[in-house]
């Protein structure tokens, strides 16, 4: 059941996604390497993860690697996947005790063989978790998933005999790796940074967005409640008067 709520719960977002941007300059202005706020922004991670089961929030989605962070540096790159692999294996079992069930968005072939046979392992011992849905963007391309949907409806018009003609929203949605979940209610993004560097391009169409300025290892539930606020403060009209 929902505790503590921030806002009241008519206000409260289904689905809540974040951009958890800022660790290298975290680390910088500590005098500090990349990879000590890449260490710093994992230790983040857990307190949200928590808020969001204890408010009730159905649908929590992080942007922890996108398709573009490739071209960084190879030792950033590892770094970052072997923080991938330790964080499951430290914090995999206390997940599945409280019932979160994780999911990958992005391309896991693409994915060195040891994060991704961890990454496997935590979606296998997840799947039927029945509380809160955690989707981690790894190998993450809102451009490179459109056009992932594109082609599958592609393939059934030319090999099932969909007709173009019938493709219908319902459709789109459900080639997209957000399938089954509801769209984006609040866009959090950290760091001060105000764009929305190639993320949930589609489930974002009616989202609120709200920056924040703290870096993403000062990311907390206190940090994470205000954000609420100001999501709750907000005129949601959908078009309409
Ligand atoms: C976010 O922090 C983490 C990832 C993109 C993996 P950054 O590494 O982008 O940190 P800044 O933006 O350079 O400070
Ligand atoms: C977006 O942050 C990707 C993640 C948070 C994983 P970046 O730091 O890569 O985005 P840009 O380059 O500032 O747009
Ligand atoms: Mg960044």
């Amino acid at each position: 059941m929902a505790e503590n709520l921030p806002i009241p719960q008519e206000f409260m977002p289904k689905h809540v996604a974040i951009i958890m941007d800022g660790n290298g300059r975290w680390a910088k202005e500590r005098g500090k390497p990349r990879s000590f706020g890449h260490r710093a922004g994992v230790e983040a991670m857990e307190p949200i993860i928590e808020a969001c089961a204890q408010w009730g929030i159905e649908v929590l989605t992080v942007y922890a690697f996108s398709t573009e962070n490739w071209a960084r540096p190879k030792d950033e790159v590892n770094a970052l996947m072997g923080l991938m692999v330790e964080y499951i294996s430290k914090k995999l079992d206390r997940l599945h005790q409280n019932g979160v069930r994780i999911r990958i968005l992005g391309d896991l072939n693409g994915v060195p063989d040891a994060p991704r046979r961890a990454i496997e392992g935590a979606l296998e011992k997840t799947r039927n978790n029945p509380g809160l849905k955690y989707n981690v963007a790894l190998n993450y391309g809102s451009r490179q998933e459109i056009l992932r949907a594109t082609k599958a409806l592609a393939k059934k018009c030319a090999e099932e005999g969909l007709s173009p003609d019938n493709i219908t929203e319902q459709d789109f949605e459900a080639a997209l790796y957000t399938e089954g979940l509801p769209p984006v209610d609040l866009l959090i993004r950290t760091s001060g940074e105000e764009r929305i560097s190639n993320f949930l391009l589609y489930q974002c169409a009616y989202a609120e967005f709200v920056f924040v300025p703290e870096y993403w290892p000062d990311f907390s539930p206190e940090v994470f409640a205000r954000a609420l606020k100001t999501y709750a403060g907000r005129n949601r009209r959908f078009g309409k008067v």
